[in-house]
């Protein structure tokens, strides 16, 4: 039998309207763009309006996508969102967007990796079209991690933004993703958590509230590690070398760990997408929004091979290689 591999036909994204700059945030806490910029490559990011959710930005992007697809919501036979910001406890956001969409009877449910979430969500859905399961998905990673950052604390407020992309995933007879994988490694959670919640309880004193805590350096040394070995991984699950790489679309934390894994794959960084300048740390929301950027600008051309990698709390880490 032919292999069915899962194809990208169109991208979507979306970002709030405001836009905060590294200067705005001078205000509000000792820091300085120079220094931003220099140990991140961050120079804005966008922060989601009072009221305005993660499922309000991947109800857009998913719009979009679906809209440069071609395709109905109701011909999806499955939503799988990445987010760990859902919008609430339950329903999953991918319910909640799914009824917007009036996609209404699919499958749909959230996946919560971290930042690893849209490159999860991305290797489940192909699962799905490969064993025949299903024929169309959208796949989308949303976030409003500025919900959950402390205002109060440079070494982390600065990193982050609101954002979400999506793709429409098909059955094809042609490629497609060749290979994804996934990894996760639950005693690193103390280096990038927010350890409140439903099970562990809510708790609203100082220190303790819903926040994001990051040990900053030693997170940067694990995650370039280990994303050399994980692009090392998905070239030999493909049979793959570096050269035959077109474009590497990766997460979008900070620039100095791309720079590394660019490096590693011997990569000029005029064949890498950057969009941590404007968009900084959108967890799940940072693959899927820097693929869309490089479709809809025209860098990335169909028949090209993409390289898509991401890395975050839990630690989880994963990635995808595919024929655009
Ligand atoms: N402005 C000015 N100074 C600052 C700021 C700031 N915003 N933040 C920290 N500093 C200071 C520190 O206090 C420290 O001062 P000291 O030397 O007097 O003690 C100094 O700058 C250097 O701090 P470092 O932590 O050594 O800075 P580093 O070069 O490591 O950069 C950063 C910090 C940007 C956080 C980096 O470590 C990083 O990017 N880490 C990885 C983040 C990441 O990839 N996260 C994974 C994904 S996120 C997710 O999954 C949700």
């Amino acid at each position: 039998m032919a292999p069915i591999y899962s194809r990208i036909i169109a991208t979507g994204s979306a970002l709030p309207e405001r836009a905060v700059s590294n200067a705005d945030l001078e205000k509000i806490v000792d820091t300085s763009d120079e220094w931003i910029r220099t140990r991140t490559g961050i120079r804005q990011r966008h922060i989601a309006a009072d009221g305005e959710t993660t499922g309000d930005l991947a109800f857009l992007a998913a719009q979009r996508a679906l809209e440069a697809a071609g395709v109905k919501a109701s011909e999806l036979d499955l939503i799988v969102l990445g987010t760990t910001t859902p919008d609430i406890i339950f329903p999953s956001t991918a319910c909640l967007v799914q009824q917007r969409l009036g996609a209404n009877g699919c499958a749909a449910f959230d996946v919560n990796a971290a930042c690893s979430g849209f490159m999860y969500a991305l290797g489940i859905a192909d699962k799905f079209i490969k064993s025949g399961q299903s024929k169309k998905v959208l796949v989308i990673g949303a976030e409003t991690l500025t919900r959950m950052v402390d205002w109060n604390e440079r070494e982390t407020c600065v990193l982050f933004g609101d954002g979400a992309g999506a793709v429409v995933l098909e059955a094809s007879g042609e490629p497609g993703i060749y290979a994804t994988c996934m990894h996760a490694d639950g005693g690193y959670k103390e280096l990038l958590w927010n350890p409140v919640g439903v099970s562990v309880g809510f708790r609203d004193e100082p220190n303790h509230g819903v926040r994001i805590k990051m040990a900053g350096r030693e997170v940067f040394k694990v995650a370039v590690k280990t994303l050399d070995s994980l692009v090392d991984e998905t070239l030999e699950a493909v049979g793959m070398h570096e050269s035959d790489i077109d474009w590497l679309i990766p997460h979008q934390a900070n620039l100095r760990i791309i720079e590394a894994t660019a490096k590693r794959l011997q990569m000029p960084m005029d064949r890498v997408i950057v969009t941590v300048d404007q968009h900084a740390n959108t967890s799940s929301g940072s693959v899927p929004l820097a693929l869309d950027y490089a479709v809809r600008s025209g860098k990335v051309q169909r028949g090209q091979n993409l390289l898509l990698e991401a890395f975050g709390g839990g630690f989880t880490w994963a990635s995808a290689l595919l024929r655009y």
